[in-house]
């Protein structure tokens, strides 16, 4: 910034170089959006149940829908674990990236959220593959060990529990399995120090230094929607083959 800075003319350029950047980055995430990730009927669905029931409209965006699909086949996923289903509509991106013979678990606690969910994976005729199951996820991830090891495990539920789905998604994972955790970077509140002292921003906070910092896992968080505000944390479980690289 030049020490004129704050004079009107520089004051209105700038608003002006702003407004065009943000054009430009609508632009590109309509364009990004057409070309890789097409809301079809049965996305659109899940949408509009959502809306009707009255739900928070607080779904990932299309490309982080095409993002874990990108992921799961990546991984040769057939068995996905979800905690936290919503409407359905990432549950219906995950379940199609999976093989006829594939399973998507997806836990929900809230018997409303569940029953729609339920009706969007069947509007996409996904029904023979994904399952929601109703219920405390911290209840019901204990009884999974016996379908375990999960290919994929996607969590965007509750928030301070996070440190607690991640202790299960590594209980019930294998190495080469993939974790993704959405709203890790929530406008930078997890990552600010010292730590706000709300439990939402804890658990996010511990989540996201967890994983940066496991020698079981390699990670990243991607900022990619929210403008940039919010993302996922990805993280890779690490074949042991691969310890000591870095
Ligand atoms: C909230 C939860 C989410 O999973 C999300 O993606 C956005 C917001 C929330 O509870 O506020
Ligand atoms: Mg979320």
């Amino acid at each position: 910034m030049t020490p004129q800075s704050d004079q009107p003319e520089d004051i209105s350029q700038q608003l002006e170089q702003f407004r065009q950047e943000a054009q430009q980055r609508a632009e590109i995430d309509t364009a990004l959006n057409r070309l890789f990730a097409h809301e079809d009927d049965a996305l659109q669905f899940a949408l509009a149940a959502e809306h009707d029931a009255e739900m928070p409209s607080i779904q990932i965006s299309p490309l982080q829908g095409r993002l874990l699909q990108v992921l799961a086949m990546a991984c040769g996923a057939r068995k996905i674990l979800e905690i936290g289903a919503l409407a359905g509509y990432s549950g219906i991106w995950l379940a199609r990236a999976l093989p006829p013979d594939g399973r998507l678990i997806s836990l929900e606690v809230s018997e409303k959220h569940a029953a729609v969910a339920r009706a969007s994976l069947a509007r996409a005729g996904l029904s023979d593959r994904a399952e929601v199951r109703l219920g405390s996820a911290l209840e019901i991830l204990p009884t999974l060990t016996s379908e375990a090891p999960f290919d994929l495990v996607f969590i965007d539920a509750d928030k301070p529990p996070y440190p607690t789905y991640l202790d299960w998604a590594l209980k019930l994972t294998r190495p080469g399995s993939i974790i993704v955790a959405d709203n890790c970077i929530r406008g930078g509140r997890p990552l600010r120090e010292p730590v706000e002292d709300d439990p939402t921003t804890r658990g996010l906070s511990e989540y996201d230094h967890r994983v940066a910092t496991d020698p079981r896992l390699v990670s990243v968080a991607i900022p990619m929607d929210d403008n940039g505000m919010d993302g996922f944390a990805i993280s890779v479980v690490r074949p042991a083959a691969s310890e000591g690289n870095f």
